[in-house]
């Protein structure tokens, strides 16, 4: 069974590397607005707690789009007024784009290591349900200043050769087809970090959008010290393999709810 289908309309930008980064968003967020926003515990990779700005039906609640009576794909989702209330710049960076918005939330990550991002990392299930329209991918916006915490990117996840390291100051904006890249971040700071994930619907607004925002896709990775890094990969590779052992399969690929 496939959830890809070749008439999604795809952005060619993303063809190449599966993620473009933008520029930083100037606009200031409050740390007010998202530590007044309620949050739900989640099932997700990581020590993460969720705050749902856009569900399937307006309620607080993060469960996939088709979970529901009746059960869509990660596409027309609904605002919480009672979240928007508190959060209305962060809500109104969502919205932006003008792009249909699916699933729409913010996630507080707690510090962990390069090894657990490697651990952490998954494909999302965006399309699910999606027969036609536009591919649906993730928009990333940090609201913390974590200009020393990389979103790691990886085409495939045993290979680091495919990975890119992506700084998260304040403001940085990751546009990425996260059913098609391995994703997580990796968090040095002392305290959680918050940041903006909305599922878009690609089309011609959002493809508008990310040009008028600067894309770029040759990112200048940060080197990491590689006696360490190979450490930190074995660790978590290792551990990854006694997950996949215990489950029989491998949780953290797109198919695995099927
Ligand atoms: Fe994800």
């Amino acid at each position: 069974m496939s959830h890809r289908r070749m008439s999604h309309y795809r952005m060619p930008i993303l063809e190449k590397k599966g993620f473009v980064v933008l520029s930083r968003d100037n606009v200031v967020i409050e740390p007010e607005e998202w530590r007044s926003l309620e949050y739900v515990d989640w099932k997700s990779s990581g020590d993460t707690r969720f705050a749902p700005l856009a569900s399937a039906y307006g309620d607080i609640e993060c469960n996939a789009f088709w979970h529901f009576d009746p059960p869509k794909p990660d596409k027309d989702g609904i605002w919480i007024d009672s979240q928007v209330d508190v959060a209305p710049t962060i809500a109104a960076a969502a919205k932006v784009p003008g792009a249909n918005v699916g699933r729409v939330r913010i996630i507080e990550l707690q510090p962990n290591s390069y090894a657990d991002a490697l651990y952490n990392s998954h494909l999302d299930d965006n399309n699910r349900l999606n027969d036609e329209g536009g591919w649906v991918v993730r928009s990333f916006r940090n609201l913390t200043d974590d200009g020393e915490s990389y979103m790691v990117l990886r085409e495939d996840v045993k290979d680091p050769s495919t990975e890119t390291r992506i700084a998260l100051p304040a403001g940085a904006r990751v546009i990425v087809d996260s059913e098609r890249m391995w994703h997580s971040v990796w968090h040095t700071g002392d305290e959680p970090r918050y940041c903006l994930i909305t599922s878009y619907e690609s089309g011609p607004e959002l493809e508008k959008w990310i040009f008028e925002n600067d894309p770029i896709d040759d990112v200048e990775v940060p080197e990491l010290d590689p006696t360490c890094a190979a450490e930190q990969e074995a660790q978590a590779q290792a551990r990854r393999d006694a997950r996949t052992a215990h489950y029989g399969y491998d949780p953290t690929t797109v198919m695995s709810e099927a």
